[in-house]
């Protein structure tokens, strides 16, 4: 059967360009063929048309190429009964794990401030705690942040984290449920934010939560960083809490707009670092591999990997 590949908001040539060369046996059917949509047994997306997938009558899987599927859990005429597989994979998650670790040791080694100094001329030391007095808090404990807790870990800082469901993990202190948030925040000082996007998670990252993070720790105030998605941060109390002193610093992967407006004043502040929606970038050559995988798997009548679970939104 053939392949349905569209993809929007990333250059698009490579994706069909890549899987073609892996399986040039396979054909690939784009959004502008209508007439060969009935061919079409699989699709592989990001961000598709809405409409787009109900639209392919014989569609057996749908492969999302990011791990994140919010764009595709908001088309409600996304049929029902069709599985639909995250795009997760070893260097997706090596990505993110990098970014992770970037963004805390940044704040940790107190990044902002040397280089507000460094654009002054001025030397001068500040406190640099060691690793086991601070305590980084998993906002969402799933693939991706159980892999970025564990470098961490690696690293010395102490871990915690915080999911839907109980998790036991060796040296983790670990909290799940809306009971739990308050218990892991209290004990949190650089928050990582790796949360699906759900009607739950909409808005978490509000002033509400900022000031139960902890208090006097030693970096001088709560950190946060965000790479799950945009709509999970309210930007207006992420500035507020930040002039206030209640947060010191944030790292900011996604936003509730992309591309973030240049009027934004997320962009001018000193205590936001920003990156544009990369921090695990997609890459197709890892991805299309994952999906001819799981194709393969599933015409053997194996168990397809990684498959979104619709009622709980991710
Ligand atoms: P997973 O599904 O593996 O993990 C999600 C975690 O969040 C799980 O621990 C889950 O709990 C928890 N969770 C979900 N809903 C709730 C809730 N209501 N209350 C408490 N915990 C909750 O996802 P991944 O780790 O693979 O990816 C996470 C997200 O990262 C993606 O959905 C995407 O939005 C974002 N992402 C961003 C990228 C970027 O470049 N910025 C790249 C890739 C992903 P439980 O374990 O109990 O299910
Ligand atoms: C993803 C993303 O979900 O890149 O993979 O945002």
């Amino acid at each position: 059967m053939a392949i349905l590949v569209q993809v929007s908001g990333w250059d698009a040539e490579p994706w069909a360009v890549m899987f073609q060369s892996l399986a040039p046996d396979r054909a690939v059917v784009t959004a502008a063929e209508p007439a060969r949509f009935a061919s079409v047994g699989y699709a592989m997306v990001w961000k598709p048309d809405p409409g787009l997938l109900a639209k392919l009558p014989n569609l057996k899987v749908i492969f999302n190429l990011g791990a994140g599927v919010d764009a595709i859990l908001a088309d409600a005429t996304v049929p029902m009964h069709i599985p639909i597989v995250r795009g997760i994979e070893a260097n997706l998650t090596l990505r993110m794990v990098e970014w992770v670790t970037l963004h805390v040791l940044l704040h940790h080694r107190r990044m902002p401030f040397y280089r507000d100094q460094q654009q002054r001329s001025t030397w001068a030391d500040v406190q640099q705690p060691a690793a086991d007095e601070v305590t980084v808090g998993m906002l969402g404990y799933g693939t991706l942040g159980m892999a970025a807790g564990a470098v961490l870990k690696q690293l010395g800082f102490k871990l915690v984290g915080w999911s839907r469901s109980p998790k036991t993990a060796a040296g983790v202190n670990t909290f799940h449920g809306a009971a739990g948030l308050a218990p892991f925040l209290a004990q949190t000082d650089i928050l990582v934010c790796l949360l699906p996007m759900t009607p739950e998670t909409k808005g978490i990252l509000n002033r509400g939560l900022f000031l139960q993070l902890k208090r006097g720790g030693p970096l001088g105030g709560p950190i946060v960083l965000n790479a799950g998605r945009g709509g999970e941060q309210v930007e207006a109390d992420i500035l507020t809490a930040l002039d206030d002193g209640t947060l010191q610093g944030v790292s900011l992967d996604v936003f509730e707009t992309e591309p973030l407006p240049a009027g934004s004043p997320l962009w001018r502040h000193p205590k936001v670092i920003i990156t544009p929606h990369n921090a695990a970038d997609s890459d197709p050559r890892g991805i299309c591999r994952y999906v001819l995988d799981a194709i393969a798997r599933h015409e053997a009548g194996q168990q397809l990997p990684n498959l979104v679970d619709r009622q709980r939104g991710y």
